[in-house]
């Protein structure tokens, strides 16, 4: 007699928005995930937006195995030179430099945000701090929605996504309550806004910063997401022009997710002037993970990557080709109503009477992998830099066939999957 194969528990607890199918991942590869149900897929969501140069790079593998026999995690306390030079390569890499950062690596990128405001909070002695309501800034109490009103201004950014350019926001009702003199920061998080792809305007960035800084004030950008080439920039805070002076860059700078290429190491950088005020206060900060070698020499590895093989400026460009094949294929089709974007970090808006999950599954079905989110009806393009022409192509063609299937003009031949 034939026994039935044993059940087991699902044991998981599962705190996210679910999909609607069931997706077991066997291996992850270079810009490919091989499933059980779905077989090969393009994975479009680069992990979990972390891993810029693609899973299991290479010579990230050989820099886990030749550095993790000699020091994976040590105390703090001990000199520990991979964490300094990563600083100096990374600013040296990004255009930096003139900023003169010293740092320090955690693990992850909620760490690094919190880590990075109460180092703002300690050294201006105020505990009030600035942001916009669509920035996602954490998991934890002190920065998760809804933000604590006692503690943050969380300014609602909604209608100046489109504001005139000639409007000034010195004259903008919206600012008048603000008393900048309270604030020891303005937390500025360059536009991946939850996933969602809406970048705060330069202007208002402009006029933010330079009211909190003349307050005594300090600019911290967020750069979790926005960092590492995702936006077509090194960081996404240099798409605005009030940052990118030397005098002028950001005092300090949270950096998470593609840091270590899907690795779990975070950081923040502080610049040298502050770390000395901090050194002289005796500021006290103390966690396990604290530059730990193993995380420190897989993000120099990544920092060397990026720049040497140009990477940024090439995710730039596909990025911008990915937006063009896309704004192509769903001509005349209804199932996408806008596409939003920067460099890698792209979004497809479904329109309210359409389906994303629909669109989600029909994707899958072609071989393609895409960040879904049911709340704000949208799909989600955040692929590798590496992400190839032909994948390009590959998935724009998939994505008109999946639209067409979805909607009026019925249903067409199956595009060929991406391994053919
Ligand atoms: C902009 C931004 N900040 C902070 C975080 C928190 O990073 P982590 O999930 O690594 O803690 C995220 C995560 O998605 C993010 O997108």
């Amino acid at each position: 007699m034939m026994t039935a194969p044993e059940v087991r528990p699902d044991r998981r607890l599962r705190l996210f928005e679910s999909l609607p199918v069931s997706l077991t991942a066997r291996k992850a590869s270079g810009n490919r995930i091989w499933t059980d149900e779905y077989g090969e897929l393009v994975d479009m969501e680069s992990g979990c937006w972390a891993a810029p140069l693609g899973h299991a790079h290479p010579e990230i593998l050989e820099t886990l195995i030749e550095q993790a026999p000699r020091a994976l995690h040590l105390h703090e306390k001990f000199v520990l030179r991979h964490a300094s030079d990563l600083t100096e390569e990374l600013c040296d890499a990004s255009g930096l430099s003139g900023g003169d950062y010293c740092g320090t690596y955690l693990t992850s990128g909620t760490e690094a945000v919190s880590a990075a405001v109460w180092l703002a909070e300690n050294l201006t002695k105020r505990t009030r701090k600035l942001c916009t309501n669509l920035s996602y800034l954490g998991a934890t109490p002190d920065l998760r929605m809804p933000r604590n009103p006692d503690a943050w201004t969380d300014l609602d950014i909604r209608g100046c996504l489109d504001c005139g350019a000639s409007s000034r926001c010195d004259l903008c009702e919206k600012l008048d309550g603000i008393d900048f003199r309270d604030h020891a920061c303005f937390v500025f998080e360059p536009g991946n806004s939850g996933g969602r792809v809406l970048c705060p305007p330069p202007k208002l960035v402009s006029h933010l910063s330079a009211r909190i800084r003349e307050t005594g004030g300090l600019v911290v950008c967020n750069e979790v997401t926005t960092g590492f080439g995702r936006t077509g920039r090194w960081f996404g805070f240099q798409h605005y022009p009030s940052l990118v002076g030397a005098s002028d860059l950001p005092d300090l700078i949270a950096l998470g997710k593609g840091l270590g290429n899907g690795y779990p190491v975070s950081g923040v950088l502080l610049r040298s002037s502050l770390a000395r005020q901090a050194r002289e206060e005796n500021l006290i900060y103390v966690q396990s993970h604290i530059d730990d070698p193993l995380g420190c020499a897989v993000a120099r590895k990544v920092v060397e990557i990026l720049g040497r093989d140009g990477l940024v400026a090439r995710g730039d460009r596909v990025g911008a080709s990915l937006r063009a094949q896309v704004e192509e294929a769903r001509g005349g089709l209804r199932g996408i109503s806008e596409v939003r974007g920067r460099g890698m970090m792209n979004v497809f808006q479904v329109p309210p009477e359409a389906s994303p999950s629909r669109l989600f599954t029909a994707l899958l079905r072609r071989g393609y992998f895409l960040g879904l989110s049911k709340r704000f009806q949208l799909l989600r393009a955040y692929a590798p830099l590496t992400l190839t022409d032909e994948e390009v192509r590959g998935f724009s063609s998939a994505l008109r066939q999946a639209l067409e299937e979805e909607g009026e003009e019925g249903r067409s031949p199956e595009t060929p999957s991406p391994r053919g």
